[in-house]
Formats: structure tokens, sequence, C-alpha cells
């Protein structure tokens, strides 16, 4: 039922990752969308500066997906995955499979980006278990890193907020890698940061500690994204990937924010030339139009695990909806998107003026540091006294109400707009964080 202000009743719906008390109070209600833009239901523009969640890559509502999963819910609303398949589900694995680095064929399909991360941390523990190296259990995160909420996924992810609560109950075996973020020497750096590789050998300190023999992988978000935009330094992620490759650990790059053109190329793998062992992802393989994730995973982790096996069930693991049909056509219509418009050399294309516009930021008011690459960006701000994030909560809020949807985590304000942008629109983004800037305190 309404309420008298023309609201939904807001009370029923517990919401995720919100103030949920402050929402209820001041709610911000998106009724529509359309390319770059939503529309808020009081009838407001607001230029999209984020993708939605990270994911709307192709821009919103586009009439190629939607076509597609109504046809698709029309004539096969569902089917079985679990010894039973349809063949729209094999033709969007090969089309995953063809945009990954050689090598990472073999894809399994979930339905969000914590799940990548779930199935992803199992098949590093069955490859090893499968080789007969079944005491290879140790799964490395890296602090500040972010890798949903499942259980594996806060257990390898680093963000203390999402931990504490069930800090009892985290899997038992997992260390951290440091961050590799450094205001002192990076602040202000255009693209990948000069200062940090080194941060990766901290991986030779824990496995000299623990032993390879005991280590099934390694997790990191290629870039951080949602932390704040975490850019790699330099060299970092190919020295992990040379520790990794020494001692017989997975390296698993979770591409969840940086797959599908973010970075300017097809994965954040091919962009930075390191290949790992396993690709993450969700989000923009399907333009968020349907839930949907995938892991994408090398030949040989695939063989060993299901040649291995003396027969039956090879992987004791799958959801209900992987592969869901929905899911599939929405996938096949988005990467043909991606494809007939070239949006990840698009994006690739619109870097240089989406960097000289973020950095455009620097010496704005409370502005500590700007950080970017692809089309990505960080604004950190400094934090107020005592108030740490209350800043870039006032900054998201006014840039919201003035037509400008961003994101925020802690002090940062993070921009990723949909691939489509036009220069203007970069321009537009930027400028109005500034005039927002401005009026904050
Ligand atoms: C790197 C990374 N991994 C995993 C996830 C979790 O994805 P989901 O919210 O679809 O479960 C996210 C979400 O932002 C992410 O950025």
């Amino acid at each position: 039922m309404n309420a008298p202000n023309g609201l939904p009743d807001l009370s029923h719906l517990w919401m995720p990752f919100t103030a949920n008390r402050h929402f209820k109070s001041q709610p911000r209600l998106l009724a529509s969308a359309k390319g770059m833009y939503y529309t808020s239901v009081d009838g407001r523009h607001i230029l999209d500066g984020t993708s939605g969640l990270w994911c709307v890559n192709a821009g919103h509502c586009r009439d190629e997906i939607a076509q597609a999963i109504a046809r698709q819910a029309a004539s096969l609303d569902y089917a079985p995955g679990f010894q039973l398949g349809h063949p729209q589900a094999f033709e969007a694995a090969s089309a995953v499979a063809g945009i990954m680095p050689a090598g990472l064929d073999r894809i399994f399909f979930t339905n969000s980006g914590s799940e990548s991360v779930d199935t992803a941390l199992k098949i590093a523990l069955a490859y090893h278990r499968a080789r007969g190296d079944a005491q290879r259990t140790r799964l490395i995160g890296r602090e500040r890193g972010y890798h949903g909420v499942g259980f594996g996924g806060i257990s390898v992810g680093g963000i203390s907020p999402n931990r504490k609560t069930f800090s009892g109950a985290l899997l038992p075996a997992v260390d951290h890698l440091p961050h590799t973020h450094s205001l002192e020497h990076n602040a202000f750096s255009k693209g990948q940061p000069a200062w940090g590789a080194h941060l990766a050998d901290e991986l030779e300190r824990i496995v000299a500690l623990h032993d390879p023999s005991t280590i099934a992988a390694v997790i990191v978000e290629p870039m951080a994204g949602s932390t704040g935009v975490l850019v790699p330094p330099q060299g970092y992620l190919q020295r992990l990937r040379d520790i990794t490759a020494k001692y017989g650990i997975l390296l698993i790059f979770d591409e969840v924010i940086t797959g599908y053109g973010r970075l300017g190329a097809a994965t954040a793998s091919e962009c930075f030339g390191v290949t790992p062992d396993l690709i993450t992802m969700a989000k923009g393989i399907s333009n968020a139009a349907v839930p949907a994730g995938a892991v994408a995973v090398k030949r040989d982790v695939h063989d060993a695990i299901v040649n291995g096996a003396p027969g039956g069930i090879e992987f004791f693991h799958g959801y209900t909806y992987s592969a869901h049909p929905l899911a599939t056509a929405a996938i096949l219509a988005t990467l043909d998107i991606y494809r007939r418009e070239d949006l990840f050399a698009r994006a690739r294309k619109l870097a240089p003026a989406f960097e000289a516009a973020a950095h455009s930021l620097q010496g704005a008011p409370n502005v500590i540091d700007v950080r970017n690459i692809g089309l990505v960006a960080g604004i950190e701000l400094a934090p107020r006294k005592d108030a740490p994030g209350a800043r870039a909560a006032e900054a998201f809020h006014k840039c919201f109400d003035s037509g400008l949807m961003v994101r925020y985590t802690g002090d940062t304000l993070a921009v990723s707009p949909p691939l489509i942008i036009e220069e203007a629109q970069i321009d537009q983004i930027f400028q109005s964080i500034g005039n927002v800037l401005k009026e904050i305190a």
C-alpha cells in the first residue's frame, strides 16, 4: 500500500549494505533508466557515474538484451543444470571463454560475484586434492580486498566491518598480504603507481612461514574497486604471478569489477599482461540485466579435477540457477553489444580524457588523492576529525541531489561510468564533483 507521500511502504525491506534507518528517513528511489541516465521517482534525471554498482557497462536498458531475455523467458524459462542442460548454456560458456586470456577456457556459471569467489576457492582446493596435494588448504587474500559476502569471500577479504561480526566463523587457514595503498608514496599517481611492487614479496614471507606445501591459492582483485580504487603498482601483479608459479600456488584474479571493459580490455589480466589460473567475474558479464557470474578456469586445472575423478560427479558444487536460461540469454546479448560496439576499445580510447578530467580535481577542497586507470577513478577526501567517511557521504548525497550518481567508500568517491559515456559527460561528472566539494566543509 502506498503511503501518503506516494511512496510504497518502506518498512518491510531490509536493505543490503545500507544505513536502513537513514535511508528510510530520506529515501532515494529510482524509477527507470536508459543509456547513461537514471530517472528518480520524482522525475529527475541522474547521470550514472558508477554504472549502477560497477555493472551496467553497456549502458541501461539496452533493447537487444531486454528482447533476448523476453524471448528466452517465453520459450525456455528454466532448465535444470544438474545432469541436464540447454544449448545456450554451452554457447554462453564458449562466448565467455572466447574473450578470456588464452588457456582460461573452462567456464563455471554462478549468479553473483560472491558465488564466483566461493566457487573459485573451492576449485583451488579440489585441484590440489585431485593431484594428491590435499594438505594444500591455506588461502591468501589481501588487506582491503573485497571478494563478496560468502564465508569464503569475507575470510579472504580484508575489509574489517565485513569481517568483525563473523570473526569467529571465518575460514581457519587464511592469511593476508598487505594492501598497496600509500598516500605518502603514490598520491596523485596517474595510472599504475611507481612505488609498491615490493609489497608482493610479502608473499614469500607467508610462504616461508607456512611452507608452500600447505598453500592452495592467492586471490586478489587486480585493481581493488570496492575498497576505494587501488590501482596495482607497476610490476606488482607480475611478482605475485612469479612467486605463485614458483611454489605451485594457484593465482586467482577477482575480476568482478575489472572484467568486461572497465580497464579498456576484456579483463585486467589482458590489460596488465599477467595471466592468473582462475578469473572470477559477474556484473558486466550480463550488463546486470539478469544476475549472473562465472569463473574462468585454466584448462589444466579443470582437467586435473574432471579427468582425474574416478567417475560420476567430479566436482560437488553448483547452483540451481547456474547458467539460468535468462542469464545466458543476457550474457550472449551483452557480449554481442560489447563486440559490435567495440566498447572495451572505446573505454581504452576515452581513458586519457577521463584521467585528465579526474585529475583536474587535484587542488579542490579536501582532495588528498586522485587515482585512476581505464574508466575508473578514486577521489580520496581528507577525513573529518572523529567522523571518518562523513565528508564523502555528504558529497555522495549532494552529488545525487544535483543529478549525478557516484559511489563512496570510507572517504573515497569512486567514479566508474558506463563505457558508452561521451567526453562531455566525463567533464560534467568531474565538474559536478568539483562544485559539490566547494560546498562541503
Ligand atoms: C571484486 C569483487 N568481488 C566480488 C564481489 C561480490 O559480488 P556480488 O555483490 O555480485 O556478490 C564484488 C562486488 O562488488 C567485487 O567488487
